[in-house]
């Protein structure tokens, strides 16, 4: 019997590279998948062709305001019981310190909106859902930019909403911890994919491996592995626990 077999996971974001491996896992390990895209269905779709058909569903969910989120929470149950919801979708919008204020107000307003706002809802809706049914487990990805800041000064309000989205996580698992309810956080470092690389060509890439203390990315598939394991609910006392995973460029 696989780790997941007879789950049924809501992950978002399944067209980017560390959700489409999220989809990859936790099919491999039983789950019935539905992913969820915003734009690019063909990513999402090669995502989860791996997975049995009867197994995996794809929605299209962007984050960008609204009832978004509980749009999709109402969509997904729409199928039938979830068990364990991944909040990966993410925006990395920009907010230089110097330049455009319209850049600036609009990257911080998409920041919080799509990594903060929608992100808590739809955590908000599933935990209660969770909690009244006794069981239940989400995997909020952050970042370790929620740690220690971003070392991208462009970036200041993607750092920022990845530390909003891990408190959230943590208040969450505190108000749940005695109903069954398991909140976790996953803070990975520089990752060989997907925002990890975006823009970078090759050269710049290895260049910023040189600069990671175990001389490469942290892989997608590492991630993957790790909330598989966690949603797999072996050890229930991590709940409220961040986890880092950044191969040691970042110890507290
Ligand atoms: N890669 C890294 O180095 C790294 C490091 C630390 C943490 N993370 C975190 O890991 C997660 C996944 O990142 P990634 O590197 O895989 O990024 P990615 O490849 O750029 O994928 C981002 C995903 O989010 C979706 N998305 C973007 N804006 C959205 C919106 N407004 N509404 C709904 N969905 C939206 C995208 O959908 P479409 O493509 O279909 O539009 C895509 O599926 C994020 O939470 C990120 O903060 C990444």
């Amino acid at each position: 019997m696989t780790a997941l077999e007879g789950r049924t996971a809501l992950i978002t974001g399944v067209s980017g590279a560390i959700g489409g491996q999220l989809a990859r896992v936790f099919g491999r390990e039983g789950a019935t998948v539905i992913g969820t895209y915003r734009t690019r269905r063909a990513a999402a779709e090669s995502a989860l062709a791996s997975i049995p058909a009867e197994r995996r569903a794809l929605l299209q969910a962007g984050f960008g305001g609204g009832d978004s989120a509980r749009e999709l929470w109402r969509d997904a149950l729409a199928a039938g019981p979830v068990d364990t919801v991944v909040v990966n979708a993410a925006a990395m919008a920009p907010t230089p310190l110097i330049g455009d204020d319209d850049e600036w107000d609009a990257g911080w307003q998409q920041s919080l909106q799509v990594n903060v706002v929608a992100a808590s809802t739809l955590m908000r809706e599933s935990a209660r859902v969770f909690a009244e049914r006794g069981s239940g487990s989400i995997i909020a990805i952050s970042s370790w930019a929620a740690q220690q800041g971003s070392r991208i000064p462009d970036l200041g309000a993607y750092g920022a909403s990845k530390a909003a989205l891990r408190n959230f996580a943590q208040t969450l698992a505190r108000a749940y911890a005695r109903s069954g309810v398991r909140v976790y956080t996953i803070a990975p470092g520089v990752v060989d994919g997907g925002m990890g690389t975006a823009d970078l060509d090759p050269d710049e890439v290895r260049a910023v491996a040189e600069g990671l203390t175990m001389g490469r990315h942290v892989e997608v598939s590492e991630i993957a592995e790790l909330a598989a394991f966690l949603a797999s609910d072996r050890c229930p006392s991590l709940t409220g626990s961040t986890i880092d995973l950044n191969g040691a460029s970042y110890i507290r």
